[in-house]
């Protein structure tokens, strides 16, 4: 059988070479590999949302179609954007999807004309570097450097090639970096979307897991930013809710409506048993979410703690429930050094390199195992002596 040359774009992870990495590393050593590779959360969702969702099911009219948002849904967001981030929505600026990674697949092919530009990060959400592709469109990649802070160089990026750009993809609060962005960085990135006349869609699956003082913003808080884009907000992480599959689209009416001219072609919205799950996440936001970054953040200091201790020191990211370390000087690239976390300290975490070039010196762990887990993994990794110079 013979697949489609789009499907070039899409690199697949091996995972029959993963599994047998894993196989080996417990035969030859009766141990289980510490997995911190996926950003999937162990936390479970809040009781109430759990029994919401429960209640929902036996309901036989959540079984029908689900043509659009419930008005319950519309309204739990219009009162969420106002309370949590000042932003006031319309009714026509909202839409739901079913997961961020939904909409991150479909974008390119409402907005892009093969051969259109897209401006993406480097390093990137895996999604952001393949959707593109599949629509035909092409990537230019902004590099996030650690001597700008981890922020997009606008400066750096080719008046010609903003001249010719359709769509720019940012996030802050960013995985994998773990950076936030300050205020003055939205308010350029506005400024320069209106110049080059760029669509600005904005990730924003992490404002609520920022652990410093300053809660995460929405870029729609910052002027004319309805102008020039949209966001999309998961409650994946905030809420826990990973497998039940919700984010909101929320922002610029006319974006919407295409994107909407889409997705109500080929699909429907999110199953209404899941929306009034949303409806009652957004109800225990306050009861739920700020025990949930506080435990991310005891995560993130107990995991940089273990690590130091190991012999590995790393600089603890402001915001996500990511960690990215960078690799002991001695290795050639993440990809080499992320093998031998495997293989001789069954550990297992992403190469940088999957997120992009700019990963090059990085693997990225997720704060998604328990304490005695993390201490093992240190444990582990200082005696395998992976980190020295010799190993
Ligand atoms: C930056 C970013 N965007 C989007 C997603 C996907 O979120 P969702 O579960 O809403 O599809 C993730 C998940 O890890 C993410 O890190």
């Amino acid at each position: 059988m013979q697949g489609a040359k789009r499907l070039e774009a899409v690199d697949a992870p091996s995972f029959s070479e993963l599994f047998e990495a894993k196989k080996q590393y417990t035969q030859k050593t009766g141990q289980e590999v510490i997995d911190f590779s996926i950003g999937s959360s162990n936390i479970p969702p809040h009781p109430d949302l759990k029994n919401a969702l429960s209640k929902a099911v036996l309901d036989d009219s959540v079984y029908q179609y689900s043509l659009s948002p419930t008005p319950e849904i519309v309204q739990a967001i219009q009162d969420w954007y106002v309370k949590r981030y000042g932003v006031q929505l319309e009714e026509d600026e909202i839409f739901l999807v079913k997961g961020s990674q939904e909409a991150l697949s479909h974008i390119p092919l409402v907005f892009c004309d093969p051969e259109d530009i897209v401006l993406i990060p480097d390093p990137f959400y895996p999604i952001y570097g393949v959707a593109p592709q599949i629509a035909g469109a092409k990537i230019h990649y902004m590099p996030l450097l650690e001597e700008n802070e981890y922020l997009i160089d606008f400066d750096a990026i080719p008046e010609e090639i903003a001249k010719q750009a359709k769509i720019m993809y940012v996030s802050y609060p960013n995985n994998p970096t773990g950076k936030k962005a300050p205020d003055s960085f939205y308010e350029r990135l506005i400024d320069f979307a209106k110049k080059n006349e760029i669509i600005v869609l904005h990730d924003n699956a992490y404002s609520e897991l920022v652990f410093d003082e300053q809660p995460g913003k929405s870029f729609l808080a910052f002027p004319d930013a309805k102008e020039v884009g949209f966001e999309l907000n998961s409650f994946s992480k905030s809420y826990s809710m990973g497998g039940a599959r919700l984010a909101v689209f929320v922002g610029n009416k006319e974006c919407i409506k295409l994107y909407k001219k889409l997705i109500n072609t080929i699909d429907f919205q999110a199953f209404f048993a899941v929306q009034k799950a949303g409806v009652e996440a957004l109800k225990l936001r306050d009861e739920f979410v700020p025990g949930l970054r506080q435990e991310y953040k005891r995560r993130r200091d107990f995991l940089i703690d273990r690590m130091k201790e190991a012999g590995w020191e790393i600089t603890p990211p402001e915001a996500t429930m990511f960690v990215w370390a960078k690799i002991p000087d001695h290795y050639e690239d993440s990809a080499q050094f992320n093998n031998d976390l495997l293989k001789k300290a069954g550990v297992l975490a992403n190469a940088g390199t999957s997120f992009g070039k700019q990963g090059k010196r990085y693997v990225r762990f997720a704060l998604v195992r328990d304490d005695e887990e993390v201490r093992e993994a240190a444990k582990r990794i200082k005696e395998s002596g992976i980190l020295n110079v010799n190993s």
